[in-house]
């Protein structure tokens, strides 16, 4: 259909944060040609830019209907995405609620690969997990067209986690025990959400996992690190009290710090140790790999010893 009929694609959270999805999205989308409008929280240097690059740029609440109203409505096809909060449920039935009343032809929704391991009678601490997991359900019951992502741990977290102690001490510092993991790197999830939203019809009501191309312990991680940076970065099994007091004293929010504990327990559980193809099957490329993403960030992590 053309760009005129289905009008501009609107992409959530697109000024980005911790993994920016929305942020990559808007410029994959624009790259295609494509007209997108960027839901953005506040004016900032972030909309600023986002304008430059060609898109509409709409500043308002995913908590306030009006303002989800206003940036749904005219446009058909929409990535709903925002970082993880205590209200993200709230947000998500508000979006179902403003699309229903309008209608959309695709509505690509955020979530996590948690999300495939949960049910009522299997829950997991974490309430931003739960609350995926409720929210793709009310999504279901909307009968809107959706397609859902459900990617595992971003990269771009471990860059969060692990970057200090690799740049200080040499050292991956996390308490994920033996327990094996297989990280996604946000471009790679962007990717998907873009090609979804190109041509939507054929995964109108589909699930994709979506993890790196292996998963692997830590001792195999730090070994990837250390070849991207070509000198010894190793892993250290911290207890998970020490991990949790690390988060409370950077101050992070208590929603955010009790989802990334959780992360921890289930990762120290073994519950990471997954592989799965949707990059693959949905853009036609390989997912990247630890060593790939360390290269591209030798400079958070340190540098590149030559
Ligand atoms: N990180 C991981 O390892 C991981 C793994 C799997 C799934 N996920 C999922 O990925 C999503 C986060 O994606 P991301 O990392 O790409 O997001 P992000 O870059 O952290 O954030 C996206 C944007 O959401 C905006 N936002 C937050 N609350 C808002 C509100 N009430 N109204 C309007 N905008 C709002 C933020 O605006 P400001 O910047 O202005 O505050 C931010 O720029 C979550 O659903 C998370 O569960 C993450």
């Amino acid at each position: 259909m053309s760009a005129e009929r289905t009008g501009p694609i609107l992409v959530t959270g697109a000024a980005g944060q911790l993994g920016g999805v929305g942020r990559t999205v808007v410029d994959l989308l624009l790259a295609r040609g494509l007209p997108v409008r960027a839901l953005v929280r506040r004016e900032d240097e972030r909309a600023t830019a986002l304008r430059a690059a060609g898109a509409e740029v709409m500043v308002g609440d995913l908590l306030e209907p009006a303002d989800v109203y206003r940036a749904v409505r005219g446009t058909r096809r929409v990535y709903f995405g925002m970082s993880v909060s205590p209200e993200y449920l709230e947000a998500t039935v508000t979006m179902a609620a403003v699309a229903r009343e309008l209608g959309v032809d695709a509505l690509v929704n955020m979530s996590q690969m948690t999300v495939s391991e949960m049910s009522v009678h299997d829950t997991t601490p974490s309430r931003q997990q739960r609350q995926h997991w409720l929210g793709e359900q009310a999504l279901a019951w909307s009968s809107l067209p959706v397609v859902t992502i459900r990617p595992t741990i971003f990269l771009e977290s471990f860059l969060t986690l692990a970057a200090a102690g690799v740049r200080d001490r040499g050292r991956i510092e996390l308490p994920f025990g033996a327990g094996k993991t297989n990280p996604v790197a946000a471009a790679d999830v962007a990717r998907v959400v873009a090609e979804l939203l190109a041509d939507p019809s054929p995964h109108l009501g589909r699930v994709y996992e979506l993890t790196g191309p292996g998963s692997q312990d830590m001792h195999g991680f730090a070994r990837e690190a250390s070849d991207a940076l070509n000198r010894e970065v190793t892993y250290a099994d911290i207890p998970p009290e020490a991990f949790e007091a690390g988060l409370r004293r950077a101050g992070l929010p208590e929603h955010v710090a009790q989802h990334v504990v959780t992360m921890g327990e289930l990762h120290r559980a073994g519950r990471y140790d997954r592989l799965a193809d949707g990059v693959g099957r949905v853009t036609g490329l390989p997912a990247m790999g630890v060593r790939e993403f360390v290269s591209l960030h030798a400079d958070e992590f340190g540098g590149r010893r030559s």
